[in-house]
This record gives structure tokens, sequence and C-alpha cells, in this order.
């Protein structure tokens, strides 16, 4: 039953996926074509902690100024962090400029293609390692953010509260990430908990999730997921 359900989804998401501008949407696409990984490195920094609708501007205009990331790593440290004023979270800021420098001395100027190599640039983390190689290189990499914990809890009916339900619901995930267009289907898993899988009152009867919904089934989707109580 769960080998079937990325593909309903990845229908929905070619008819559905939100406009982004680091995005290469799958129909504009030619065979083979990836999103450029420095763009997608960058909007996934960008996208932690922050809404989309806030990072559009920045992303927009870092890429005008610094369009690879050999720019990026050659950039005065106190240009970025001007440019950084206002998204928050500071330290993001200076660890892209580490990141970036190291991909300009260590890797010649360009993005290893792999989860695991990804993962040992400063500042990478496994969630923003998962989400360049998935989106960037097709790599069926297990992406989970917030989004991602939220539409499995419900999907699968996971009562277990978070942090403690994690494991179970990256193991989920896992299960659930297809071979064929991983990257399409992670960015399709986080719009549709952005869009359809919201925490509150989500839009159940227009999800390409419906009919396996276990949380639905049972009446309980707007509860999950659980929270421990602090
Ligand atoms: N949130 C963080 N990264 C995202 C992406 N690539 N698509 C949609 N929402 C996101």
């Amino acid at each position: 039953m769960q080998t079937d359900l990325a593909p309903q989804l990845l229908d929905w998401y070619d008819r559905n996926h939100r406009s982004m501008p680091w995005r290469v949407p799958p129909g504009a696409r030619a065979a083979g074509e990836r999103p450029d990984p420095y763009r997608v490195w960058l909007s996934e920094v960008m996208l932690q902690q922050t809404t989309v609708a806030a990072v559009r501007e920045y992303f927009q205009r870092f890429t005008a100024r610094w369009p690879t990331v050999a720019d990026l790593a050659a950039a005065e440290d106190a240009a970025v962090m001007a440019e950084w004023a206002g998204l928050g979270y500071y330290a993001r800021a200076r660890n892209l400029l580490k990141c970036a420098r190291a991909v300009a001395v260590d890797h010649g100027g360009q993005f290893p293609a792999s989860g695991a190599a990804l993962l040992a640039l400063p500042g990478i983390g496994p969630y923003t390692a998962a989400a360049v190689a998935s989106i960037a290189f097709d790599e069926p990499a297990v992406v989970v953010d917030g989004n991602v914990e939220r539409v499995m809890s419900r999907l699968h009916l996971v009562e277990t509260p978070l942090p403690r339900a994690k494991p179970e619901l990256t193991a989920l995930a896992a299960a659930l990430t297809p071979q064929q267009r991983p990257g399409d289907y992670a960015q399709a898993v986080m719009d549709l908990g952005a869009t359809i899988c919201t925490p509150r009152s989500p839009a159940c009867g227009i999800c390409p999730w419906m009919d396996p919904c276990a949380a639905r089934a049972a009446g309980v989707q707007a509860s999950l997921p659980r929270k421990e109580a602090k």
C-alpha cells in the first residue's frame, strides 16, 4: 500500500506546487536538468526559522549580488551580515559564509553531490544535507522537517508525542521516500504540510492523501502530532 502513495502526491505536486524563486518546476526542467545546488542550499538555510514569504526577497537580493557560491565565498563578512539583516538568527549567516568558503576552498567551488559529503560541510546539519541531496541531486535522502512530521503523524496515526515520536516519524518518512523523483517528492510533502495538512483546520477534502490517511479515518487529524506536556 505504502509504495502507491508517492505517485499520488507527485501528481498533486505537478498540478499544485508553489512557485518559489529557487525552484525549477518539474514541467520546466530539461531531461536530467537539476536545480542549482547553491540556490537550493541558500534557500534551505534561509527557510530555517523564517517563512517562505519573508525569504523570497532576501533570496533574490543574495543571488543577484552573489550569483554563485564562489562569489559568496569571496564576499566581505560585513557585506553578507548587512544583507542578512532582518532575517534573524545571525549564526546562520556566519555559518553560511563558513560553508561557502569550505565549498570554494575544499571542493573547487562545486557543492559535493551526496548527502554524506554535504553533511561534512560546516553549518550543514542532517535536514539541510538531506534537502540539498534530494532537491539538487535527486538522491533519495530522507527529508524531515516540522511539516513532514505533521503529515507522517496524521497519515499513519502516530499518537506518540513529539519529540519522542521523532525516530518513528523519520522511519515512516524513509519508508515512503521514492527512488523516482525524490527531490520533487520531498518538496511535495513540505508543500502539502504548508498548504493542506496545516497545523489547524487541515483541508482534508482536497488532500491527495485523503483516502489512506489514518488520522482522518479516525477523525483525530487536527489533534496530531501530539506534543509532550512541558
Ligand atoms: N520549507 C523549507 N524548505 C522548503 C522547500 N524546499 N519547499 C517548501 N517548503 C520548504
